[in-house]
């Protein structure tokens, strides 16, 4: 996928209840104050198309295959690149996503077992060489996470899986940390809220500091 592309990607993971949408809000107004545009969105979503499939994976009434599930990822993914994501970049401004395609590799290869090969070609198809720029993965563990849920409000479809789900979900998510060090930042999403915003905003600022726009 060839674009010229002048702003930063930056997205949010973490297993159901690790607090990234806490931190985006963040994020934002870090990224306002140094006076570039941004855009805030999320995945599945993001687009009137994206908001429906994210409508009919997160209902907890549909049975779907775990390929049928990565396939309306994928495809929601590729409207929310052409119609939003790719757009934002080229005029220059910052795009922040809570979750990517690194959901995809933790929840449908992950959890549900899709094999990391399928996903990939999946990815090569719909983004090309296409990755964030930088990922602030949240980790806690799923006991933490589990009890944050339970208390938020109606689970969804992913939110009724078990404790085991989310231990590979989670185990996933860390192997891909490792995987792309330079890219995906794990945060310790365990840690007293204060803390937790510290070490994101020490990786936030590392980052500006190699990626400012130039004046
Ligand atoms: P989430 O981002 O947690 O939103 P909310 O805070 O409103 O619950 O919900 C999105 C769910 O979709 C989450 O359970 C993870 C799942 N998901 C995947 O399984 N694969 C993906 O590729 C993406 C983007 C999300």
């Amino acid at each position: 996928m060839t674009i010229l592309r002048r702003g930063k990607f930056i997205t949010f993971e973490g297993i159901d209840g690790a607090g990234k949408s806490t931190h985006l809000a963040w994020l934002e107004h870090f990224l306002q104050d140094k006076g570039v545009e941004v855009v805030v969105t999320r995945e599945p979503g993001g687009t009137a198309l994206g908001e429906a499939l994210r409508k009919l994976l997160l209902d907890h009434q549909q049975v779907m295959h775990a390929e049928t599930e990565a396939l309306l990822m994928f495809a929601a993914r590729r409207e929310h690149l052409d119609k939003v994501i790719l757009p934002a970049l080229e005029r220059g401004a910052w795009v922040i996503s809570d979750r990517f395609t690194d959901a995809s590799f933790a929840y449908q290869g992950g959890g549900r077992g899709v094999p990391a090969a399928r996903l990939e070609i999946l990815e090569q198809w719909v983004q090309g060489n296409f990755s964030s720029d930088l990922t602030l993965y949240f980790d806690v563990p799923v006991t933490i996470s589990r009890q944050r849920v339970q208390s938020a409000r109606v689970a969804d479809r992913f939110e009724l899986e078990p404790d085991l789900f989310f231990e590979r979900v989670r185990q996933a998510y860390l192997q891909r940390a490792s995987q792309f060090p330079e890219r995906i930042k794990v945060v310790d999403g365990s840690l007293p809220l204060a803390e937790v915003k510290m070490a994101m905003v020490e990786a936030v600022e590392e980052f500006w500091l190699s990626h400012a726009p130039s004046r």
